[in-house]
């Protein structure tokens, strides 16, 4: 038994979380990194690199511990209101990203998509994000799904105008649009619900991420910056996942009964 467990950064034993009732899909906002950067008194670019080896160490504990999908919150539609050289050093980051890591994501059988709107982004860019997504298209142990230039609400918006395209009889027939239809023109159909959804950084607001997918997702906000969020932070919040009952609009009687 102890050898399952695992000793926590403070000094706490975290469990190693049991194959069973793992979440599906965990998403997760990584928030902190210009925190982290200043605390250490480097510039607020440092926090992101730094942020992007949190992503590393997530990313493998996640497929370690047999989650089927991972998402990542890595750029907002809002984020473009940035100093001009963030923004900037964040697009270079996200191409030296996919452009080192391909080999290894693919070798691992991780899936890696982008979901969000790519038109803005550069064409080198935009042509990086194809060749990764082409090169791990076969992988089937994870999705990791980076929402990059991504809203929840652009996301349903997109949806909804997405329907209408393929589908242009609908407007005669609005009865006929329901969640089911709605949900497969969302920007990442394959990952389906949350289960559980993670924000580091000490905030506890959702901020325009996955508003339709997070329906019924536990939300698990914690203070620890995202380039300090390791493989053991990532047990954490599944080992908490583990112990919140679901109840999804049932009263938790039922819940028991049904098993
Ligand atoms: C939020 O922290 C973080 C971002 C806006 C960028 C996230 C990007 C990465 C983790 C880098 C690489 C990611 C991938 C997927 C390759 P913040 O800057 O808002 O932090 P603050 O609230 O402390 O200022």
């Amino acid at each position: 038994m102890d050898g399952q467990r695992f000793l926590g950064k403070k000094g706490e034993r975290v469990s190693e979380p049991e194959n069973r009732g793992l979440p599906s899909h965990v998403a997760v906002i990584m928030d902190g990194n210009g925190r982290w950067a200043k605390r250490c008194g480097l510039p607020r670019v440092e926090g992101h690199r730094r942020g992007a080896a949190a992503v590393d160490a997530c990313t493998a504990e996640a497929r370690r511990l047999g989650i089927r999908h991972l998402t990542l919150f890595a750029f907002s539609s809002e984020n473009w209101h940035r100093p001009e050289d963030e923004v900037g050093a964040l697009m270079k980051l996200f191409l030296t990203v996919l452009r080192t890591k391909r080999d290894r994501m693919a070798k691992n059988g991780i899936r890696l998509r982008i979901a969000g709107d790519r038109t803005r982004f550069s064409r080198e860019l935009q042509d990086a994000i194809l060749e990764t997504e082409e090169a791990t298209s076969h992988c089937s142990a994870m999705d990791l799904t980076v929402c990059a230039n991504y809203g929840g609400r652009w996301d349903i918006v997109q949806a909804v105008r997405s329907a209408l395209r393929e589908e242009p009889l609908l407007a005669r027939h609005p009865e006929s649009v329901d969640e089911e239809l709605l949900g497969r023109h969302l920007a990442l159909p394959w990952a389906g619900n949350v289960d559980l959804m993670i924000r580091t950084g000490g905030e506890s607001r959702i901020s325009n991420f996955l508003l339709w997918q997070s329906a019924y997702a536990e939300l698990y906000f914690t203070p620890e910056l995202w380039p300090d969020f390791t493989g053991e932070s990532l047990r954490r919040a599944v080992v908490w996942f583990q112990g919140r009952e679901r109840r999804f609009g049932r009263t938790s009687e039922q819940v028991s009964e049904r098993g």
